[in-house]
């Protein structure tokens, strides 16, 4: 008899496997490459957050706090919103799997725009959910359109700004989509990149609405901005009543001493974040013009640290030209697993100019 007899849904059988992040170790022959397909501050994580680490190697015996209480307290504090409106989890995708949990079962529709980030999807799928996508045409968030999907879908997925297209959307516009939401789906708003963008929270975030609003979620990485991607540490701001339910359903010790140790040190050094910020600012339109004059790319404008760029040899494909860079030791994200992309779309990090340098030279060898 075989596994799939045992299965509570037959689909996982069938549905599609995911792309994870964290290709950077598929690829490493002894020498990890200079990862341009990880979005992450280009200084990677604070000083201050790995001596932290350093010292809390000292309670590697302790079980974590199963509340994570005084990180929870120190993001409360960086909002200025309730603590028990926060919940801290292992990276925004456990939270991204306890909301399929919480919120989807076998049948129901979540939805999305197109292009964006795969584990919006891979987790409604894992509960046996379905997933439609609304075609993201220009910068503007598509809020007609996605009400619409709402009449059916029960969770609504955001990324802002947008991974893989850089597109920001206003604080303004994504409140009206709420309100049209309001009594019928979930409006789930990742912020995974909003340090990033030009104007900053004020203009883009809600996540000091989230403590207000029944049907608003919002979530944080520390992945990101701060660097850490490997501790996997991530939060989400969203009503108490929803946290407590969260919490019910969430693994109990999923954040480590280390990485609760470690946000904390992070959190105290914004300014980190602010210097990281400032060289994805300096370095992007200077990338942007290079990739299109040097290497005859096209990227698209973009207010992340990050960019959709194409591919403009009708002979070359994304996934080849991943494949030529990592000759050179330095790998980039081939978009072809992004719904509406095709094959000729790359995604580059922004990192320091040395580095950005090295993949400039790197591609006009190769294009
Ligand atoms: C938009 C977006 N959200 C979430 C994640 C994952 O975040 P975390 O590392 O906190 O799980 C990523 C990672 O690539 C991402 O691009």
């Amino acid at each position: 008899m075989s596994i799939n007899h045992f299965l509570a849904l037959p689909s996982l059988v069938t549905c599609s496997p995911c792309i994870h992040g964290g290709d950077v170790w598929l690829h490493s022959r002894g020498q990890l490459p200079i990862d341009f397909s990880s979005n992450t501050n280009p200084l990677g994580p604070s000083p201050k957050a790995l001596k932290a680490l350093r010292r809390a190697t000292r309670y590697v015996h302790l079980y974590p706090d199963p509340k994570a209480t005084k990180l929870r307290e120190s993001i409360a504090q960086l909002h200025d919103i309730s603590a028990n409106s926060i919940a801290v989890c292992a990276g925004i995708t456990e939270i991204l799997y306890l909301l399929a949990k919480i919120f989807i079962k076998p049948g129901d529709l979540a939805s999305s725009i197109a292009p964006t980030y795969g584990e919006y999807e891979a987790a409604v799928l894992s509960e046996g959910g379905r997933f439609e996508y609304v075609l993201l045409n220009g910068f503007e968030l598509p809020i007609a359109p996605l009400a619409e999907k709402s009449e059916k879908a029960k969770l609504i997925f955001i990324c802002n700004p947008n991974n893989p297209t850089g597109t920001s959307f206003k604080r303004e516009d994504l409140l009206k989509l709420l309100f049209e939401l309001e009594g019928r789906a979930i409006l789930v708003v990742d912020e995974s990149y909003i340090d990033f963008t030009r104007l900053g929270e004020r203009a883009h975030s809600l996540i000091r609405d989230a403590p207000e609003m029944p049907n608003l979620v919002v979530l944080r990485s520390f992945s990101k901005s701060h660097g850490l991607a490997g501790l996997r540490v991530g939060y989400l701001a969203a009503h108490p009543q929803l946290i407590e339910i969260l919490e019910r359903v969430k693994p109990p010790w999923s954040v480590s001493v280390l990485a609760e140790q470690a946000a904390l040190a992070a959190l105290e050094d914004q300014e980190h974040v602010q210097q990281g910020r400032r060289i994805v600012f300096k370095e992007k339109p200077r990338l942007q013009k290079l990739l299109a004059s040097k290497c005859r790319l096209h990227p698209y404008p973009s207010d992340a640290n990050f960019l959709l760029v194409k591919i403009r040899r009708k002979d070359l494909s994304s996934a080849a030209l991943k494949q030529l860079l990592l000759q050179r030791n330095i790998l980039i994200r081939d978009c072809s697993s992004f719904q509406s992309l095709g094959a000729s779309h790359i995604r580059i990090a922004i990192k320091t100019r040395s580095l950005n340098n090295m993949l400039l030279k790197a591609l006009v060898e190769v294009l």
